[in-house]
């Protein structure tokens, strides 16, 4: 049975090597960069030109959403997972005195707003999928419990408004089969990430779609890191 994944922030990092993992399963993979001129993806374009379909959409954006829906409804006819990867993480934003509105509103957009809209927009399509998957890749610095530091408030606010998004989606659409998780993917080796992370980007990517391939429905509205470990909202 054919299997349709959907991957925003596809460009880079995790985003990308999770369209790599699934195409090199045999999967249909919707890759969604925020502009073109990827050339990992142009790379499984050019390995996988009928399962891999690249589809330039900006999260922050309702206009450029729409565009990529309805380029993505005429191309498949149920979406089986989606995976909202798309992340801003506002460099140099220490204290409060550095909090600038601009910042907190585009991380906003990005990590809490986008990934609402990106999944209401696809619901008739996921609505039709057989794995009801949906993936909200967010960060432990958006737990609250978890914060012992301080700092980066536009990122943190945005994966904790992120982090209420997947309890509201698990009750709004657990009764009708769908999974909705906040997965934490450690601290990977990434743009975002940086040289320094322990996490190598391949396995962690791995165990990101592990976590979420392996959920069960008691596990609907779960945050969850590395191990499938429970972390504290
Ligand atoms: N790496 C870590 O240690 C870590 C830890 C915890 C959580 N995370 C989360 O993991 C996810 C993936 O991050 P990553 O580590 O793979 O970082 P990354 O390599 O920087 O990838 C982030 C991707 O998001 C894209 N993006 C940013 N704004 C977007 C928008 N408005 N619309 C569409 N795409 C947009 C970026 O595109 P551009 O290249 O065009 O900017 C980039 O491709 C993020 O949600 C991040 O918060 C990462």
């Amino acid at each position: 049975m054919k299997v349709v994944t959907v991957v925003t922030g596809a460009g880079a990092g995790i985003g990308s090597e999770i369209c790599r993992i699934l195409l090199e399963r045999g999967e249909t993979v919707i890759g969604c960069p925020r502009r073109p001129g990827s050339e990992k993806l142009s790379a499984l374009a050019a390995a996988h030109p009928d399962r891999f379909h690249e589809v330039l959409m900006d999260v922050s954006d309702d206009a450029s959403i729409e565009r990529a829906v309805a380029d993505i409804e005429g191309r498949v006819d149920q979406v089986d997972r989606l995976f909202n990867n798309a992340g801003y993480y506002p460099k140099n934003e220490g204290s409060l005195t550095a909090l600038s509105r601009d910042t907190l509103g585009k991380a906003f957009q990005t990590n809490a707003i986008g990934p609402l809209k990106v999944t209401a927009a696809l619901l008739p399509l996921l609505r039709k999928g057989n794995e009801k998957r949906l993936a909200q890749i967010t960060s432990l610095m958006g737990s609250i419990t978890d914060n012992t530091s301080g700092r980066s408030y536009s990122y943190r606010l945005s994966k904790t408004a992120l982090n209420m998004a997947v309890k509201n989606l698990a009750h709004e659409l657990g009764h009708e089969g769908f999974i909705a998780l906040a997965i934490h993917p450690g601290w990977v080796q990434t743009n975002m990430g940086g040289s320094m992370a322990p996490l190598p980007l391949g396995p962690a990517s791995e165990e990101v779609l592990r976590i979420v391939l392996d959920a069960t429905p008691d596990q609907n509205g779960a945050f969850l890191g590395p191990g499938g470990k429970v972390l504290p909202f």
